[in-house]
């Protein structure tokens, strides 16, 4: 039976990151061996009392102690009363939910393509990228509107030390590159085609990100994106967040790209379609 009901967690700690976003540390009161087991790309519900649940990425996935961070902007509701949450306050949980990015160590050139908190579920990933001994390579490009709206600035510092990272900005200023991050692929590309392109943000960029990887020879096999929908119960029960047939909560969000099409291509007339995140 599947149980639908929320954990203690205890919200630890949180700092601005962002324009309207902060970096909050959170605990699971009794963290099982599913949370120890929770992988990047996947999903937990944050529960706030008097005002329901939604769904956030891990940024790091939870320790032996439940310890885990989210980056979260502030959107609508329950959001704002979670800005407004000091440190020790009482929140559920409920996770790990979905499909992670898939382990694709044995690639030697990683690509990650990020627009706006399309990041943060990129986080987790290319931390554990950067601790793996070479061959492994990843490189980073981050699309923002600006620099205020830019997110996980401790996380990118750090990134800027140990693997090349490209930031471009929608509005740039003297000294920054303006443009979508597709305009700086010839340089990504430059030293060979990467073996995985793993993409998270706006729709609309995951889907010309894919299509410029494939014209520049990468397989469709290759490529992976999170695709975030509305979801409600996270665990395949309501029906909010067809992909096609799929839930997005159980077999994404992170769905190769030629499997995503193929969804796309079979949408029955009642799926909810494309809704990107405005973050
Ligand atoms: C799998 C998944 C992972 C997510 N991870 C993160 C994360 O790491 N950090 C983060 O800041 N946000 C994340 N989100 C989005 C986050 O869940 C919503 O911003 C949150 O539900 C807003 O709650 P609210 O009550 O404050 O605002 P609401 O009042 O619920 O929403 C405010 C506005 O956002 C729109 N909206 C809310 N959720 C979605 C959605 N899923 N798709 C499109 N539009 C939406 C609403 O229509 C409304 O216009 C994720 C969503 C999903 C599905
Ligand atoms: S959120 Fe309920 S089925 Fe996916």
């Amino acid at each position: 039976m599947i149980d639908l009901t929320p954990r203690r967690l205890l919200l630890l700690d949180h700092y601005a990151d962002g324009e309207d976003a902060r970096h909050f540390t959170l605990r699971i009161e009794q963290p099982q061996a599913a949370d120890l087991a929770a992988t990047p790309g996947q999903f937990f519900m944050l529960v706030l009392p008097g005002y329901g649940e939604a769904p956030f990425t891990y940024v790091s996935t939870p320790d032996e102690q439940g310890v885990f961070s989210a980056l979260i902007r502030r959107m609508g509701a329950l959001t704002t009363a979670l800005f407004a949450l000091e440190n020790g306050a009482v929140l559920g949980y409920r996770g790990p939910f979905g499909t992670g990015w898939p382990l694709f160590f044995k690639a030697q050139r990683v690509l990650a393509v990020a627009g706006g908190c399309g990041l943060a579920p990129l986080a987790g990933v290319i931390e554990a990228a950067t601790r793996q001994p070479e061959p492994t390579q990843i490189s980073l490009v981050y699309g923002a509107r600006h620099a205020g709206t830019q997110v996980l600035a401790r996380e990118r510092n750090r990134w800027q030390q140990q693997m090349a990272v490209i930031e471009t900005f929608d509005q740039a200023r003297a000294g920054e590159r303006e443009g979508s991050p597709l305009q700086h692929f010839d340089e990504l590309f430059a030293a060979g085609v990467p073996d995985v392109l793993l993409c998270c943000g706006p729709e609309a960029l995951m889907l010309a990100a894919a299509e410029e990887c494939l014209r520049r020879g990468m397989a469709a096999e290759s490529i992976w994106l999170s695709v975030e929908r509305r979801m409600h119960c996270g665990v395949g029960l309501c029906g909010h967040c067809y992909v096609g047939s799929s839930y997005a909560c159980v077999d994404g969000p992170t769905y190769r790209y030629d499997q995503y099409l193929k969804l796309l291509a079979h949408r029955p007339q009642f799926s909810a379609g494309v809704a990107p995140l405005s973050c």
